[in-house]
């Protein structure tokens, strides 16, 4: 990436920090606004406000003016990590102990919901003549979190997932957030509809790949630089991308031994290290990469329809950069 798009960046995350304590500023009770603090202060990469920003500026609005909106969506976010890490017991998120680690799941479970209804009264707050069909889209795409997080919790105990339903349960959980973000900052600022949709169409496809890449970052990152417990999908019986590609294509002794690491109760890291030599074996690392990809070429193709500008440089540059990030 560019240093003139960093430094964009790099502003407007401060922006977006500073602008996520103003909405979460009260301190009593304690046990209530503590958590949710500590689940929006932790960093993180800011890129579904980011993307918001950008694709305001990409039809030619004014960033600043959708600067609630942005939070609205980062809140969303943390709302959903938080619970998502009751639900995958993970107990390591940037970097440092998950909120039902630190304190326990029924102040982690308030803290989530108290969040998300944050969410919405930050979107609520901007002034755009669109907001009533931005709330509802909001609505609508929470919602498809939900059900993609539903999904993925009940794939953990069947028998059999394809890779087609995988694709459906990723574009819900996390897809759908990706796309509104985008949608959201072109729609706030007066979009033309095809704006809208090729927003949503860029979003979801990066969003997709960004999952995919996420599956993949989750058994090959080194944990420190990920700041998540590293091999919980199989600690945890996901049906990630690569199990999936890795049974479909994978021969039948390279699948019973496959088979055998997911039965095994404590996975090891030499375990995980193992797997990893399977999935090699039946050509998922590569697999994977060109599902990744082909959809950030999707992404790629969905910015066409915009004017050249600085903001569309950038957008073209994060697609590079979830292709080869690490964390
Ligand atoms: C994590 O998202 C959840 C997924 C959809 C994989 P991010 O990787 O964007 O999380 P932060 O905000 O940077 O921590
Ligand atoms: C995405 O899936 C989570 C949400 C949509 C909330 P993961 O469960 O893989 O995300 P991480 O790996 O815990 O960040
Ligand atoms: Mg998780
Ligand atoms: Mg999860
Ligand atoms: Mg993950």
């Amino acid at each position: 990436m560019n240093a003139a798009s960093r430094m964009k960046i790099d502003t407007w995350r401060e922006m977006i920090d500073r602008r996520l304590g103003h909405w979460i500023d009260k301190t009593d009770p304690e046990s209530l606004y503590e958590p949710m603090r500590y689940a929006v202060t932790a960093g993180g990469k800011k890129l579904r406000p980011v993307l918001l920003l950008l694709f305001a500026e990409a039809v030619d609005g004014d960033a600043e003016s959708v600067l609630d909106a942005a939070v609205a969506v980062e809140l969303v976010h943390d709302f959903s990590l938080v619970h998502d890490d009751i639900m995958d017991h993970d107990e390591l998120r940037r970097g440092r102990p998950t909120v039902h680690k630190h304190w326990d799941e029924n102040t982690a479970i308030l803290a989530g919901d108290c969040l998300l209804v944050q969410a919405f009264r930050a979107l609520a707050a901007v002034s755009s003549p669109h907001l009533p069909l931005a709330l509802k889209r909001f609505a609508e795409d929470i919602i498809g979190v939900c059900e993609g997080q539903a999904f993925d919790k009940s794939f953990e105990t069947a028998e059999i997932v394809t890779l087609e339903q995988y694709d459906t349960m990723i574009r819900l959980k996390t897809g759908c957030l990706f796309g509104l973000s985008c949608e959201l900052g072109a729609l706030l600022v007066d979009g033309s509809p095809q704006q809208l949709k090729a927003a949503n169409r860029y979003g979801h496809e990066l969003g997709f790949a960004f999952q995919i890449q996420d599956d993949l970052l989750d058994l090959v990152a080194a944990q420190e630089v990920l700041g998540k417990d590293v091999g919980s999908d199989l600690k945890e019986g996901k049906k990630t991308f690569l199990l999936l590609h890795a049974r479909e294509n994978a021969t039948p002794e390279i699948r019973r031994q496959l088979d055998g690491y997911l039965r095994k109760a404590d996975l090891s890291d030499e375990d995980i290290r193992n797997v990893i030599d399977l999935f090699k074996s039946a050509g998922t690392l590569q697999a994977t990469q060109q599902r990744v990809e082909h959809a950030l070429d999707q992404a790629r193709s969905a910015l066409e329809l915009f004017p050249a500008s600085p903001a569309r440089r950038v957008l073209f540059e994060l697609i590079q950069m979830v292709a080869e990030r690490q964390a």
